[in-house]
């Protein structure tokens, strides 16, 4: 599952590619994954803050189709944010009557439920029109202070949402922090970031992260599936090697402690720190882990964080950042003042930050993928197959293989 053995590109009788030779230069032996430009459907995405939905309806553009957002009555609802009348966006709109959303330009007037049209404000009772016309709705939760929509595969009803979220999310009580960003660059560029095994030693070198939190390092990574969460697992928290005929490159911090190796291998090796109960439960087998559709899980002896990339469309994304803390009572207290002092700007600041970049400039397939890479190529593996099997639960038929780069060119249309 590393790198090697593209179906359209002949390896040779060993299996092995020849030196020199240009790698892979498309995302066709992972079909469903190379079609997902603007996100996978059928799954439950993170949207905004609660706080933020209101009467007055918001736009907003998830796995590239436009949806606005509007609290009646407590309740969030999403509806296709297009007035079929002459194609308005809903979200310019405003509540005339409870429980509905008018069109700003004629009063056309749609139920939130249901999204039928329910009145006609121009055109007056009688309208005929009344009842036959609909938009089209998306089912609504409220979750970790966000307010999630499911965007489903055609005529599929909606999972539970507790069969999504993190086990851990649903079976604890927990209090948080987080920040949410839009930010450009495909979603599978940020995923892929965000579990790369070579970047956080090497990208977030100069984080000041790292002052607190040292960065797992690749050493004979394995890779364990565990449910649908795959997790790396690395022995070292630091790099330091003589590569030779060039030089000495090390990443050791500047002074003597390291932290016992066993803080990163959470439910492995044994546990130097002490573990949270709730993410002991859990019984980790590594320090990242990631799952479908693009959830990253960073697990630290006391807190959790998370990274959900959430599709817009084939050149932007949503990153939701969610650092979790399972105490209660004045712990919580805490952890607020540790989040709002530090975390927030340490790690969802600058540390995001050299993500947020990286992703942006980041263009590929073609691309030439070395050892520690087996951490991307795992992730489409497991997307693949995830993938393929809620298509079939769906009823759906599977992915055409194709062999095209169309979708991967898409992603990079607007850096061509
Ligand atoms: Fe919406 Fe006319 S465009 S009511």
């Amino acid at each position: 599952t590393s790198e090697g053995s593209p179906a359209s590109t002949s390896t040779g009788r060993t299996g092995r590619r020849p030196a020199g030779q240009p790698g892979r230069q498309d995302w066709s032996s992972w079909p469903h994954y190379d079609g997902a430009a603007a996100g996978f459907r059928g799954y439950w995405y993170p949207v905004t803050w609660s706080s933020h939905i209101t009467g007055k309806p918001l736009p907003f553009t998830i796995c590239g189709e436009k949806i606005t957002l509007i609290r009646d009555g407590g309740k969030a609802y999403a509806l296709h944010n297009r007035c079929p009348h002459r194609g308005v966006p809903l979200s310019e709109g405003d509540q005339q009557f409870p429980g509905t959303v008018s069109c700003p330009y004629h009063g056309w007037t749609f139920d939130l439920p249901t999204g039928k049209l329910c009145a006609v404000i121009t055109d007056g009772p009688g309208c005929r029109l009344t009842g036959k016309v609909e938009v089209k709705t998306y089912a609504v939760e409220e979750r970790l202070g966000m307010v999630w929509v499911y965007i489903p595969v055609a005529g599929e009803d909606p999972h539970p949402i507790d069969e999504q979220l993190p086990e851990e999310l649903v079976s604890h009580g927990f209090v948080m922090g987080g920040r949410i960003e839009p930010r450009g660059g495909n979603w599978r560029f940020a995923c892929e970031n965000g579990f790369d095994e070579g970047h956080a030693k090497y990208l977030h070198r100069t984080a000041l992260w790292r002052l607190f939190k040292p960065m797992p390092t690749w050493n004979i990574t394995r890779i364990v599936p565990r449910g649908r969460w795959i997790f790396r697992v690395q022995d070292e928290v630091h790099w330091e090697a003589e590569f030779p005929g060039v030089g000495r490159w090390s990443n050791k911090r500047w002074w003597k402690l390291q932290p016992p190796k066993e803080t990163f291998n959470l439910g492995n090796t044994g546990k130097a720190d002490k573990v949270d109960p709730a993410i002991e439960a859990q019984e980790f087998p590594g320090f990242a882990s990631l799952a479908m559709p693009g959830v990253l899980r960073i697990a630290y002896p006391k807190f959790i964080h998370y990274e959900f990339y959430v599709p817009v469309d084939a050149d932007n994304h949503l990153y939701v950042g969610v650092m979790v803390n399972f105490t209660e009572g004045w712990e919580t207290l805490r952890f607020y003042a540790k989040y709002l002092g530090a975390i927030r700007w340490l790690f969802h600041g600058q540390f995001s930050g050299q993500d947020a970049w990286m992703v942006d400039v980041t263009d590929a397939p073609p691309e030439k993928l070395y050892r520690p890479d087996i951490s991307l190529t795992a992730w489409r593996n497991l997307s693949e197959e995830e993938y393929a099997k809620k298509l079939a639960a769906a009823g759906a038929p599977p992915a055409p293989s194709t062999g095209s780069t169309g979708s991967a060119g898409s992603a990079n249309a607007k850096k061509g």
